[in-house]
C-alpha cells in the first residue's frame, strides 16, 4: 500500500511524512517541487528509508503526475502543496493563482483519470484528501461565534482566495464526477521546521539573533494556534474516517491575541536561553506598518471532528509552545541553513 504526499518538503507535509513513518510501514511517494518553501533538510532522517520516495516534480505537470500515479498505484492522494505565506501574495499572487489554483485542478484531473480507471475495492477505498486553511472563511467580529463548516466562504487576502478557489474545485469533483475527496481546513500551525519567514520562527529566530520583533499594527489580532503534530493526527484521522465529500475543520481552541504570543515566546527564551545583558527579550519588540486587509480574527469551531471522529489535539498552547522554542534552540543548525540559504545550494545541486 502507498500514499502520494504533495508538498512533503513544506512546514506541514514533511511533519505529515515524518508522523506517518514513524507509525506505519505504509510507502509514501512525496512529490513537491522545491520552491523556497521546500527544504529537504526536514526529510534528512529518512534518507535510506525505502518507504519514503521523494520526486521533485509540479502539482501542475499533469503528465508528469498522472505518470508518477500510474507508476507507484497509490490508494489516496493527499495535497499539501500550497504558496502558503500570505505577505508574498500580497507582494506577488501570481505564483499563488497558479499553485493554489491551476496546480490543483491539474492534480485534481490527473487524480480523476487515474481513480476513474480504477475497479473493485481499489476504486472504493481510493481518497483525494485536501488540506486547506480557515482562511478562507474571512475574519471574525471579536464576540463572533469561532468557524464552523457552515461558515460562508469570505477570502481577504489573494492567498486566502486562491484557497477556497481550491476547495471549490475539490467540492466540485465531488458532485459532479463523484470522485471520493476529502477537505480539512485548519487554523495556524507551529511546531518543528516552520519556515522563519511566519510570524513564531520568525520571532524566535530574530529574539536569538539580537534583531526587531516586527508586530503589525496593534498586535492584537487574533489566530487560533495549533500544534502541526495535532493538524497531522487530524488529517490521519480524516483519511482514515472521515465521510467523502464532507469538510472538516480543524483547530485547537487555543486563540491569542499576536502580541501575548509573543509576549510568551520572549518569557520562555528568557527562561531557557537568557541575553548575555539579562534583559528581556520584550525590550527587542518593535511595533511596524499593519499589513494590508490584515484579518483581525479567526477562531476555529473543530467539534465535528472532534464529534464525528473522536479526534482531540495532544498538546494545549502552553505544551506546544514550549517544546517548539526547545526544537529550535536544539537545531540552530537548521535555522542556519535557512536562514543563511545554504538549504538552496544542495538543491541546485542535486538537481543541476
Ligand atoms: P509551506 O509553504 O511550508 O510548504 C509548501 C510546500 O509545497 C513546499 O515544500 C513547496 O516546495 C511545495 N510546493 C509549492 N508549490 C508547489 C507545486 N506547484 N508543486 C509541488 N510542490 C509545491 O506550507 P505549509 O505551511 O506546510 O502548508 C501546507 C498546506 O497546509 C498548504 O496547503 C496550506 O495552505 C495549508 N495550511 C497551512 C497552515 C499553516 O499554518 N501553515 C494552516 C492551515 C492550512
Ligand atoms: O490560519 C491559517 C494560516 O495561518 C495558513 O493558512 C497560512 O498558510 C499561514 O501562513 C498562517 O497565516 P497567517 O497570516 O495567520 O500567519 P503569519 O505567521 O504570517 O502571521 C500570524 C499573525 O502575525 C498575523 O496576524 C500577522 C502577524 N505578523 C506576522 C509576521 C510575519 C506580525 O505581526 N509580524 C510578522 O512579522
Amino acid at each position: 500500500m502507498t500514499i502520494l504526499v504533495t508538498g512533503g518538503a513544506g512546514f506541514i507535509g514533511s511533519n505529515f511524512v515524518l508522523d506517518w513513518l514513524a507509525q506505519s510501514d505504509e510507502k509514501v511517494v512525496n512529490i513537491d517541487a522545491l520552491t523556497y518553501a521546500g527544504n529537504l533538510d526536514n526529510l534528512r532522517s529518512l534518507e535510506g528509508n525505502a518507504n519514503h520516495v521523494f520526486v521533485r516534480a509540479d502539482i501542475g505537470d499533469k503528465q508528469r503526475v498522472a505518470a508518477l500515479l500510474a507508476e507507484h498505484q497509490p490508494r489516496a492522494i493527499l495535497n499539501f502543496a500550497a504558496e502558503s505565506h500570505v505577505d508574498r501574495s500580497i507582494l506577488g499572487p501570481g505564483e499563488f493563482i497558479q499553485t493554489n489554483i491551476v496546480g490543483t485542478f491539474n492534480l485534481l484531473e490527473a487524480a480523476r483519470a487515474y481513480w476513474g480507471a480504477l475497479e473493485g475495492e481499489a476504486k472504493a477505498a481510493f481518497r483525494f484528501l485536501h488540506v486547506s486553511t480557515d482562511e478562507v472563511y474571512g475574519s471574525l467580529e471579536p464576540d463572533a461565534p469561532a468557524f464552523t463548516e457552515q461558515h460562508r466562504y469570505e477570502p481577504n487576502s489573494p492567498y486566502s482566495a486562491s484557497k477556497a478557489a481550491s476547495d471549490h474545485l475539490v467540492r466540485a469533483y465531488h458532485h459532479t464526477y463523484g470522485m471520493p475527496v476529502l477537505t480539512t481546513n485548519c487554523s495556524n500551525n507551529y511546531g518543528p521546521y516552520h519556515f522563519p519567514e511566519k510570524l513564531i520562527p520568525l520571532v524566535i529566530h530574530n529574539a536569538l539573533s539580537g534583531k526587531a520583533l516586527p508586530i503589525y499594527g496593534d498586535g492584537q489580532q487574533i489566530r487560533d494556534w495549533l500544534y502541526v503534530k495535532d493538524h497531522c493526527s487530524a488529517i490521519r484521522r480524516v483519511l482514515e474516517a472521515g465521510v467523502l465529500g464532507e469538510t472538516y475543520n480543524v483547530g485547537g481552541w487555543n486563540e491569542k491575541a499576536n502580541l501575548d504570543v509573543v509576549h510568551t515566546l520572549c518569557a520562555i527564551l528568557d527562561e531557557l536561553q537568557p541575553r548575555s545583558d539579562a534583559q528581556s527579550y520584550k525590550t527587542q519588540i518593535t511595533f511596524v506598518k499593519d499589513r494590508p486587509g490584515h484579518d483581525k480574527r479567526y477562531a476555529i469551531d473543530a467539534s465535528k471532528l472532534e464529534r464525528e471522529l473522536g479526534w482531540k489535539p495532544a498538546e494545549t498552547f502552553e505544551t506546544g509552545i514550549r517544546k517548539t522554542v526547545q526544537w529550535y534552540l536544539a537545531n540552530a543548525d537548521w535555522v542556519q541553513n535557512v536562514t543563511s540559504g545554504n538549504y538552496r545550494n544542495w538543491v541546485e545541486k542535486q538537481y543541476a
